[in-house]
């Protein structure tokens, strides 16, 4: 059986409100919720855990185990992991994508069992042309071939042993500098595999994210 780790305990300072991003409401309940019904609906979920900001632990839906998250989204990842009971696979999935159904976290359960990976990642392709700069940040060093790349998501889901051993060998600095949780797989070597996401699994991070996301779920529920 598998268990889900929702990370939730970021600020949310580039969205700017006052409270932490994943509290905010979105089509009319905290964007959390969204997460945590998507999750619930889906097959082999035992056990749902919530990484909040310390002082807002009482704001985890009723059903999820909630704990502190870190300083970084890794160490979030970590807390809730350490939390759970030994469900595996584990599912790691951000509260800023509120708006990833049902259908994918079980496409990339499926694609874990089906291939052996040790960590498969919701991603879509980019359709922007990527450009590397200089260390001086604004010299053009070269133009990435942008047929082989992939904006990165969440659901994320990993065999737990993997997860688990690749979280331990991390060093605090590695934790913060990850902005995703296969990398730290990748790092050792571990086979990561792709499932394409979809352009409507967005982030919110800015005001815009969030009115983008308004409209899509009102498209949505009509
Ligand atoms: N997250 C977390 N713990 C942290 C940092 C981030 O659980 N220490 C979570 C966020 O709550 C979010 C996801 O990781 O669901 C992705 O992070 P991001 O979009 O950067 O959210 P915030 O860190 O909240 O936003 P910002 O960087 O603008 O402050
Ligand atoms: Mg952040």
């Amino acid at each position: 059986m598998a268990v889900a780790l929702i990370v939730a305990a970021g600020r949310g300072e580039r969205l700017g409100l006052e409270k932490p991003k994943a509290l905010v409401a979105l089509g009319g309940q905290p964007m959390l919720s969204w997460s945590v019904e998507a999750l619930r609906s889906v097959r082999g979920v035992e056990q749902i855990v919530v990484a909040l900001p310390a002082d807002a632990l009482d704001a985890a839906p009723e059903g999820t185990l909630p704990v502190a998250g870190g300083e970084a989204r890794s160490e979030s990842v970590r807390a809730a992991l350490r939390a759970s009971e030994a469900g595996d696979p584990v599912i790691v999935h951000d509260a800023a994508r509120p708006l990833a159904p049902r259908e994918l976290f079980e496409r990339v359960l499926d694609e874990l069992q089906q291939s052996g990976a040790a960590a498969v990642i919701a991603a879509t392709p980019v359709s922007d042309t990527i450009k590397e700069l200089d260390a001086d940040g604004c010299t053009v060093r070269a133009t990435l071939e942008r047929s082989r790349l992939w904006a990165v998501q969440t659901p994320q889901v990993f065999r737990r042993a993997a997860l688990e051993h690749a979280l331990s060998e991390a060093s605090a600095e590695v934790l913060r500098g990850a902005t995703d949780d296969a990398w730290l797989i990748e790092r050792l070597g571990g086979r990561v595999r792709v499932v394409d996401g979809g352009p409507r699994n967005m982030k919110i991070t800015t005001p815009t994210d969030l009115r983008l996301a308004e409209l899509l779920l009102g498209e949505q529920a009509r």
